[in-house]
């Protein structure tokens, strides 16, 4: 019998929603308000895209990779505090899996099997202890589906490509740029949602959260308190 509290020692939190919606800053302060570990899984994506361009690999030949040729690439990922920390081609990355190439990539490495069922383990183990917060598209339905609190976060288009824009150092977007980045993002928002495997959709149980009118205090806040209320931040 399942005792109401078991597990909730070493919860397991999920944030999902589309590009743009705020998902890894604000996993990422959830997690260290929390002591929490932090998973970004579009990270994982990223680096395996990343390996896949820097090995010159063509990318009509990234869909007839297997498992095990996903996972022979160079990307190692490791425990750093309540971070893990990427390496590519045997050196840490950060800045390089957000660069224009591999945005424009990565959606469709990962509608690809083999790229997914690569990262699923690797992204399991990683909360196989509990007490993480892990973002992405697919963390509440398909890799952490017995997860302790499910968040779906969303914003307005708009909303979200001037967000991009502004960490990507552009301090104040004109409408031509906002327009464009949504462009953009709409576009990967498409792939992501329409892809066969693991598609980005709101679990049942997730908590609808919408950040357009919210700062980022106010939504770090309200995840905090909903993971207070399980009684075990
Ligand atoms: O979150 P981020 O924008 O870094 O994700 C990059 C891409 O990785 C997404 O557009 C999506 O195609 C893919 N992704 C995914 N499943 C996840 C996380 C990311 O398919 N759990």
């Amino acid at each position: 019998m399942t005792e109401p509290n078991e597990g909730m020692q070493a919860p397991v939190v999920t944030l999902d929603g589309p590009a743009g919606s705020g998902k890894s800053t604000t996993a990422k302060e959830v997690a260290r308000r929390l002591g929490f570990r932090h998973l970004d899984s579009g990270g994982l994506y990223r680096a395996l895209t990343l390996a896949l361009l820097e090995a010159g690999t063509p990318r009509d030949e990234w869909a007839s990779l297997t498992e095990e040729g996903m996972r022979a690439l160079p990307v190692r990922v490791s425990r750093d505090g309540t971070e893990f920390s990427i390496e590519v081609g045997g050196r840490p990355v950060q800045a390089e899996l957000r660069t224009p190439e591999v945005t424009a990539h990565v959606a469709f490495l990962a509608s690809l099997p083999a790229s997914r069922a690569c990262l699923l383990r690797l992204q399991r183990t990683a909360g196989e202890q509990g007490r993480l917060v892990a973002d992405g598209r697919d963390m509440g339905s398909v890799v952490f589906p017995d997860a302790d609190v499910k968040v779906y976060l969303v914003a307005d288009l708009s909303e979200r490509a001037r967000r991009r824009l502004v960490e990507g150092g552009v301090s104040e977007p004109s409408e031509d740029d906002v327009a464009r980045e949504s462009g953009v993002i709409a576009e990967r928002d498409r792939h992501d949602s329409e892809r066969e495997l693991s598609p980005l959709r709101k679990p049942a149980d997730a908590h609808l959260l919408d950040t357009t009118r919210l700062d980022f205090e106010e939504q770090v806040a309200t995840i905090v308190s909903l993971v207070e209320a399980l009684g075990a931040g």
